[in-house]
């Protein structure tokens, strides 16, 4: 597949929580039914694929991340024939699915695990899972869900053995060992891409195999097994995505995004460097962190993440140094009780404070770095969160539609709501929801579909080449993306205080300038070309011609 083929590249993606995204049949429970009567509303948004988090059967006791069986739909969201017609309106919209697919673990009550609890010790039923006398083996891999557990090993009275799980005890992981669930898993890929989906983000990719002496993540027989899946994938004949979600610093997270393995990774250290800049004012290390982000294959792309249905993770110093950590704690709102396994639990909003010139910043850097900007439902609003809900509950709440019951999120009684929509100070639904913002022009909403719509007129930005300038100012980060159609130079000041500077852009002497957002001409470029930035201000700008023919044939969408 040629570079321009691969459709990801630059994708905006839009993750959401299909339990909290709206319900079409009033029990409550968002679902296919109501997901699908909102496909225009994403469209209209300028999204270009949707990220469901699972859709599986399973007891919730990990929001679905605890799945009994892979190839069927949760009764709650609807069945495989609904899946089919959400699939076709999807596509039908120019928008392509990607599914979560947990590979690492099932849920303690999957058939496999309660077979493999009452079948002989050391048969192929039993070693499915991952089994031990006693809970010495793999002592250096961290307990991830620190809130919840205190070990790896959880005992099972029925085995007579510990069974190992890297999230909650609910989780067995999977014994990838064992050749028969390794064709188990690649089938699970093959019925989804029969059915038609588009990609897959693949969950917590790094643990599936196990060694001693090591924190058992990413070791080399997971990404041959990783390669596996790839295969199989290219033998449908058809471009599927497949995403690693590998919380881990960007020198490992990259050795996914290899030519036969992953399409994509997300990239969590940059991540949390966006927030550590905006928290301290400081782009130092920011650009250090995105240069580093650079070195992928051609096929290859990072997902971008602000916020998603975890808590902000910053890890143990693994995934970013604590200096890093200690700027984000320092110079973010997190408010009481919001510290969770090892991250921040709260919404990207109530983290900059409710200020939306922060929060267009943010954004405005997701639209403009290298990789696909992954966009968490309700973020397009500024929505709050729940503190005060149990785990991650509090960043995963009904989307507010409109400002009327329920946010017009679901037609059910409050007490049968999944979880209860936000009316807290500042984020109230009755004002924060799409409705409303739709119909101001100045709103967060309308301000993400116009920034959407200039990027799909700017393909640099979807898979330009990144060039980070020299600034002059410790808050302001500038670069350019170039491709065969265009220049776009990027600045945005990372601080609350207004600035302005002089960038050095004698490379374009003498060529045309504009601001491409609100349309204005600047000074012809040069090597002391002066700009002013407000509080947490950006721009992009045009530098010289466009080849706009070449625009047009290259353009992912029509520009509705
Ligand atoms: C991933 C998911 C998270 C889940 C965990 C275990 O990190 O994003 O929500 O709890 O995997 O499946
Ligand atoms: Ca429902």
């Amino acid at each position: 597949m040629s570079e321009k083929d691969c459709w990801w590249k630059g994708a905006i993606v839009y993750q959401l929580i299909p339990r909290s995204f709206s319900d079409g049949n009033g029990d409550g429970i968002g679902d296919l039914q109501g997901l699908t009567s909102r496909l225009g509303y994403l469209r209209w948004l300028g999204v270009e694929a949707i990220w469901l988090t699972p859709i599986y059967p399973s007891p919730l006791q990990d929001g679905g991340y605890d799945i009994t069986d892979f190839k069927n739909i949760h009764p709650e969201l609807g069945d495989l024939a609904g899946f089919h017609r959400f699939l076709i309106a999807a596509h039908s919209h120019g928008m392509r699915v990607i599914l979560d697919l947990v590979l690492n673990h099932t849920s303690h009550l999957h058939p496999w695990f309660q077979r493999a609890r009452w079948a002989p010790k050391g048969s192929t039923e039993r070693e499915v899972y991952v089994w031990s006398d006693d809970r010495s083996r793999y002592r250096d891999a961290p307990v991830l869900f620190r809130n919840f557990e205190t070990s790896n090993w959880e005992w099972d009275d029925v085995a007579k053995q510990y069974y190992f799980h890297r999230f909650l005890r609910n989780q067995p992981d999977l014994n990838y060992e064992n050749p028969w669930v390794q064709e188990q898993m690649l089938e699970v890929v093959d019925f989804w891409i029969q059915r038609g989906v588009d990609g897959f983000r693949l969950d917590a990719v790094p643990f599936l195999f196990e060694e001693e002496g090591t924190r058992c993540e990413g070791l080399k027989e997971t990404h041959s097994f990783l390669k596996k899946i790839r295969k199989r994938v290219d033998e449908s004949g058809k471009d599927i995505l497949l995403i690693a979600e590998a919380i881990q610093p960007v020198n490992e997270a990259s050795k996914y995004l290899v030519n036969d393995e992953l399409h994509g990774a997300f990239n969590f250290a940059l991540t949390a460097h966006l927030f550590a800049a905006i928290a301290s004012g400081s782009i130092h290390l920011l650009s250090d962190a995105i240069c580093e982000a650079q070195q992928v294959a051609p096929e290859c792309s990072w997902a971008l993440p602000l916020r998603n249905h975890d808590e902000l993770w910053l890890g143990d110093g693994h995934l970013v140094s604590e200096e890093v950590v200690k700027m984000i704690r320092a110079g973010l709102h997190q408010g009481h009780g919001h510290w969770l396994n090892w991250g921040i639990n709260r919404r990207l909003a109530p983290l900059l404070n409710g200020d939306p010139r922060a929060n267009r910043l943010m954004h405005a850097l997701l639209y403009s770095l290298p990789g696909m900007p992954c966009l968490y439902y309700g973020d397009e609003l500024g929505m709050g969160d729940w503190p005060g809900l149990r785990d991650r509950d509090p960043n995963r709440t009904p989307m507010a539609w409109t400002p009327l019951r329920n946010g017009g999120f679901s037609s059910a009684p409050d007490p049968l709501l999944v979880l209860p929509p936000i009316t807290a100070p500042g984020y109230d639904y009755r004002v924060i929801n799409v409705e409303v913002q739709k119909e101001l022009p100045g709103s967060l909403l309308n301000w993400h579909r116009r920034m959407l719509t200039c990027r799909r007129l700017l393909p640099a930005l979807r898979n330009g080449d990144f060039q980070l300038l020299e600034s002059s100012h410790p808050s302001v980060l500038a670069f350019v993306r170039s491709n065969e159609t265009m220049t776009v130079l990027v600045a945005a000041n990372l601080s609350a205080a207004g600035t302005s500077l002089y960038l050095d852009l004698s490379q374009w002497e003498g060529s045309r300038t504009r601001e491409v957002i609100w349309g204005a001409e600047y000074p012809q470029a040069n090597d002391n070309w002066f700009i002013y930035l407000p509080s947490y201000g950006f721009s992009w700008w045009l530098i010289g011609e466009v080849d706009e023919a070449l625009v047009q044939s290259n353009s992912p969408m029509k520009d509705s």
